[in-house]
């Protein structure tokens, strides 16, 4: 199939390409950035620069290259703009289904986030609402989120990918990145809050298994959603850094994902399974 990947430089871009590349597609891979077009082609598949903002450019390569499939990999968290980052979901997602619409595509699978739930006590599964009412700052992601979703719905086939937590080489919990400096700078402290952690690994295989599943949303994330109280001392360990002190109390969404139906009904099985040893491989 000839596959349109938005986002391909990214942290899920990069390990995706790959993958869609072995499994014999034909692949166009997006960047703003064109200083990243050699590391695309280095990955097997053709450079396209554009910016997902101009929306004439974002119509007309569609157009030209008409693909199979759009992968929608876009965030805008290098430098944790979540300003920015609500843009590219709300706008920026908007030109990419029209633009795949109006070119004929018939298949997008999307990155959204596992942990837009509505409050509960217990791990969210996809039948659970998302989180309308949520008050700001968290209203601005959860405006995003819909709005990307909602969208990308409106793609006859759409799989709508929600990821847990990525850890793994280039995110922000890889030794260098903004998670790890904060522990190392006692910044942190271990809560109840509840989070579901994915391996970017696992991430971007999950993108190359949705060319073969059903619409709809579908968490993905690790087995074991964990309370910080659990998680954060042993990530603290495995960069030596100084042990988290504790606070009680969590916000009611903040209460991991299930990864059950990805388990059960799709067969999906993460190589990764738990936060517990991923976490200690840094
Ligand atoms: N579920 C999660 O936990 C989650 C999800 C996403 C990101 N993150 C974190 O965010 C950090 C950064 O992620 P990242 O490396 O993937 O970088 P990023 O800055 O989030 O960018 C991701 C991709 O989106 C593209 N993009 C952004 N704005 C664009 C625009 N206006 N037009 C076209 N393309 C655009 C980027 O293109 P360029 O190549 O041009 O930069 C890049 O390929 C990571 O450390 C990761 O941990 C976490």
């Amino acid at each position: 199939m000839k596959i349109f990947v938005a986002g391909a430089a990214g942290v899920i871009g990069r390990l995706l390409l790959p993958k869609l590349v072995k499994a014999g597609h034909q692949v166009v891979g997006m960047t703003r950035n064109s200083e990243r077009t050699e590391l695309i082609r280095s990955l097997g598949a053709e450079d396209l620069v554009l910016d997902i903002f101009d929306r004439e450019a974002v119509f007309s390569a569609m157009k030209d290259i008409r693909p199979d499939v759009v992968i929608h990999q876009l965030t805008s968290l290098s430098d944790r703009n979540f300003q920015d980052n609500a843009r590219i979901r709300i706008e920026g997602t908007r030109n990419l289904v029209d633009a795949a619409q109006a070119a004929g595509v018939k298949r997008m699978i999307a990155q959204s986030i596992a942990w837009a739930y509505e409050p509960g006590d217990q791990p969210a599964s996809e039948e659970d609402s998302l989180d309308m009412d949520a008050p700001l700052p968290r209203k601005t992601s959860i405006d995003g989120i819909v709005a990307l979703e909602q969208a990308v719905a409106e793609i006859s086939e759409h799989v709508i990918l929600r990821y847990g937590m990525f850890y793994g080489p280039g995110t922000w919990y890889d030794i260098d990145g903004e998670m790890a400096k904060q522990v190392q700078n006692h910044q942190l402290l271990a809560t109840d809050a509840v989070m579901s952690f994915l391996h970017v690994e696992d991430a971007a295989h999950a993108a190359l298994l949705a060319l073969n599943w059903p619409s709809g949303p579908i968490n993905i994330v690790d087995d074991e959603p964990a309370a910080g109280i659990d998680w954060l001392p042993i990530y603290a360990k495995a960069l030596q850094a100084p042990a988290p002190e504790y606070q009680e109390g969590r916000q009611g969404w903040e209460r991991g994902a299930s990864n059950d139906k990805a388990r059960i009904v799709y067969g999906w099985e993460p190589l990764y399974p738990t936060w517990r040893t991923g976490l200690r491989q840094l």
